[in-house]
């Protein structure tokens, strides 16, 4: 039957994508020539050849490397638009996508050069596609509290544009618990909490997750499968897992598609969806995951739609609104 063909039709809700992750090499190099920026390889082919990662820190370092075309905020629609137009094409109806502003304000760029840019794309997509969407502002881990309070600072004049806080970069070594207090600020400012944990860092960060940061929703959250308690507490909760197949792939998280534990999360009664992170470096937009676990799980039509059905339910838009995706 034509699973492919069911699954570009299902509407469907991106609840876990990096917008910088989605720079394609061809526009990588297109933003170098226009801004007059050198990057360290002589094609498309050199660049895509360079995307094998043995864990996370060695995709973060050519990740954060290949943001340095990002310049203007034409540089940021561009990018956005690109991705919603992919994202479109694959039946995403809304998205809800990350920025690191740390990324671009260590090098000089303004926090605003970057928002108003992605925020100009955002409308874009939604006049051109119906494509509604939310910005995530992510704090960066590996750098310290004051630099995410710095970044919470420069986000108040756009902050009603802001839907809440994530938290990304290299896990082991970075708990929850560091940015306990920046959470804080930002829950008291009206702004939603995600938080990636359980991605490469134990059971013990994604509890601190819950606990310390009162997240809303888990970004990855695989390790937690070691911890039944957790699991229990997570499926009771109904808490939504962003969970990225290729990603976990990719990173060598998980040894293969074929061993995806995608329909375990299912069958343990947790709200597990389907993302695609980093979609430039991993191989695949949100309709390539889908496929692979499908094919690779094996999955029925009941289960792409349960996937399907999670993304909104875990989404962040109003009640009446995930009822009009449904
Ligand atoms: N994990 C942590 N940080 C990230 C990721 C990820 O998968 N993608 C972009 N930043
Ligand atoms: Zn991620």
């Amino acid at each position: 039957d034509d699973l492919d063909g069911f699954i570009a039709g299902l509407p469907k809700a991106e609840l876990h994508l990096h917008i910088e992750g989605s720079l394609e090499p061809e526009l990588m190099f297109a933003l170098a020539s226009r801004n007059g920026v050198e990057i360290p390889f002589k094609s498309v082919e050199e660049v895509r050849a360079a995307y094998e990662f043995s864990n996370l820190q060695d995709f973060l370092d050519i990740y954060y490397a290949g943001a340095n075309v990002l310049r203007t905020e034409e540089d940021f629609r561009d990018l956005a638009v690109a991705y919603f137009d992919r994202a479109a094409a694959d039946g995403v109806t809304h998205a809800e996508i990350f920025f690191d502003p740390q990324t671009h304000t260590h090098r000089g760029i303004p926090f605003g050069v970057a928002a108003n840019g992605l925020l100009a794309g955002m409308a874009e997509a939604e006049a051109k596609h119906g494509l509604t969407s939310k910005l995530i502002l992510c704090f960066l881990r590996h750098l310290d509290e004051d630099d995410a309070f710095r970044t919470l600072t420069q986000a108040q004049p756009w902050i009603d544009r802001i839907a809440g806080v994530g938290l990304d970069s290299s896990e082991v070594g970075h708990p929850p618990s560091k940015f306990q207090r920046v959470f804080d600020a930002a829950g008291a400012m009206g702004l939603k909490r995600v938080a990636h944990a359980g991605e490469e860092g134990p059971p013990e960060y994604v509890r601190e997750a819950l606990d310390l940061l009162h997240i809303d929703r888990l970004d990855h959250g695989n390790r937690s499968l070691e911890d039944p308690q957790l699991v229990t507490r997570l499926a009771r909760g109904g808490m939504t897992l962003t969970v990225c197949p290729l990603s976990n792939v990719k990173l060598c998280n998980v040894a293969s598609i074929d061993v995806h534990p995608i329909d375990r999360m299912l069958k343990l009664g947790l709200r597990a969806t389907v993302n695609s992170d980093d979609p430039a470096y991993f191989g695949g937009y949100i309709g390539d995951n889908y496929r692979a676990v499908a094919r690779g799980r094996g999955l029925g039509r009941d289960a792409i739609v349960t996937l399907a059905r999670n993304s909104f339910l875990g989404s962040f838009l109003a009640d009446d609104a995930v009822a009009a995706h449904l």
